[in-house]
């Protein structure tokens, strides 16, 4: 509505009064009639949506159907949607108004930043050693919740936070017990005394209410939509290299290791890091090369387990201005911006990467492509050192959220083994389903 106002508001603005006079007396009749038509027309399809707008927050949508409509196929109609936004303004580096998280999960960003708090009452998180503490809840200071580690209190808890097997705990029927750990499945675990013990966890799955990503992609507000040039072009055109990557394990179950080496033989790839000679000292230029001179960042997980994407994507892979590679992209894409990185299954064998990798450095409007997403998107790194507003839509502050919901949900893992055990490729499954050439 306020858009629509601002419209004709400057319209008659611009109109000097004499011709505005002359022209109402001809016409005013007509005009008239026009007004009231107009208002008919317009404010009733708008009081319509705003109802539907209010159903639409707590139904669960596909991102695909909501995110990825190119603009020029949506209707004015619901362009002028006006969604609720919210403003974060984080500890350091600017304010940003953000309409969604991008995620696969049905809990909207509005559900998770409203908590259901009773004044005088507060909800206790106990956690067993897992390395977080009452910093965690930085995000959500308002929301009454205490961060104990005092495991006398477990009768007080309403959450049992652990990252190993603790003989000791028997949680009761309204305790949540949440399993914590930030490690791929391949690399961590925790024995269970039997397979429904654990309610949810905490890390970087989405398909449970405690997520804590590694990071995460937000839609931005109208205000914070970017227009103009969004990367520097001159940065671009000075880049001279193909593809970076730091690495520090150098056998691994996703043999990515082994992929890049027969990347290699059709792309310059160059290995930093204990597994190769070239050396990247902690504070010397290596980061800023990825913004000056390489084009693609290899951002390769150690193994292929489902939601599993760390800071090499959300920190070097989009925090710099270079184009990510990934390994599998049905793995990241309900994440990340769209249209934001290459995936090795992209392509029907390592030669054709190969080709359409060095295709992309010389052509700079295609390569500039990639970066698109910067208008409507931004993603977020999180270091977990700050503690703010960027938190708030995960992790310990969602676990305070959900104690307090009314009525309390059950949240149950039914079958542990299959949850976290099971939920990576076997080594190499990936990497071996993609010929050198065809
Ligand atoms: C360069 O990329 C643009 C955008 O994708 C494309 O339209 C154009 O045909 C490409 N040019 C060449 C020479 O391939
Ligand atoms: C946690 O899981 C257990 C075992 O499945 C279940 O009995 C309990 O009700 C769950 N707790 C909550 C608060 O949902």
């Amino acid at each position: 509505m306020e858009h629509e106002y601002r419209l004709l508001f400057n319209y008659s603005m611009n109109m000097s009064t004499r011709t505005v006079r002359n022209f109402f007396g001809k016409w005013k009749y007509l005009m008239l009639a026009c007004c009231v038509t107009y208002l008919f027309v317009i404010y009733i399809p708008i009081s319509k949506e705003n109802n539907s707008e209010k159903m639409e927050e707590v139904r669960f949508q596909p991102k695909d159907t909501v995110e990825h409509i190119p603009s020029h196929l949506i209707s004015n109609n619901q362009k002028q949607k006006q969604k609720k936004t919210f403003n974060f303004n984080p500890k350091k580096g600017n304010p940003f108004e953000v309409e969604e998280v991008l995620t696969y999960n049905s809990i909207k960003l509005a559900e998770r930043m409203k908590a259901n708090v009773k004044s005088g009452e507060k909800r206790v998180i106990l956690s067993y050693g897992t390395g977080l503490s009452a910093a965690n809840l930085g995000g959500c200071p308002e929301w009454n919740c205490e961060f104990i580690q005092d495991r006398s209190r477990i009768g007080e808890a309403d959450a049992i936070l652990v990252s190993h097997y603790e003989p000791n705990i028997k949680a009761k029927s309204n305790q949540y017990v949440i399993y914590v750990s930030q490690e791929s499945p391949a690399n961590s675990g925790i024995n269970v005394p039997h397979k429904s013990f654990i309610n949810m966890t905490f890390g970087f799955r989405h398909d449970t209410p405690a997520g804590s990503p590694y990071g995460y992609t937000v839609k931005l507000g109208p205000n914070s939509r970017k227009t103009g040039e969004i990367v520097d072009k001159s940065l671009i055109a000075k880049k001279t290299k193909g593809a970076a990557w730091y690495v520090s394990h150098c056998s691994t179950n996703s043999r990515r290791e082994v992929f890049v080496d027969r990347l290699n033989k059709y792309f310059e790839v160059d290995k930093y890091g204990s597994c190769s000679d070239l050396k990247c000292p902690r504070k010397g230029n290596c980061e800023n090369m990825l913004d000056n001179d390489y084009f693609f960042y290899v951002a390769f997980e150690n193994s292929i387990c489902k939601d599993y994407v760390t800071e090499k994507l959300w920190n070097q892979g989009f925090q710099k201005t270079i184009v990510p590679l990934v390994m599998k992209r049905s793995l990241v894409e309900p994440f990340v911006p769209p249209n934001s990185f290459i995936a090795i299954d992209d392509f029907k064998s390592v030669k054709e990467m190969g080709e359409y990798l060095h295709y992309l450095m010389k052509n700079q409007t295609a390569y500039l492509e990639y970066f698109e997403w910067k208008r409507d998107y931004q993603v977020v790194f999180l270091d977990g050192q700050n503690h703010d507003v960027l938190e708030k839509p995960w992790g310990v502050c969602q676990i305070c959220r959900i104690l307090w919901e009314q009525p309390k949900k059950e949240y149950i893992i039914e079958d542990w083994d299959k949850y976290w055990r099971q939920s990576c490729e076997a080594d190499g499954d990936l990497i071996n389903s993609i010929p050198d050439v065809l």
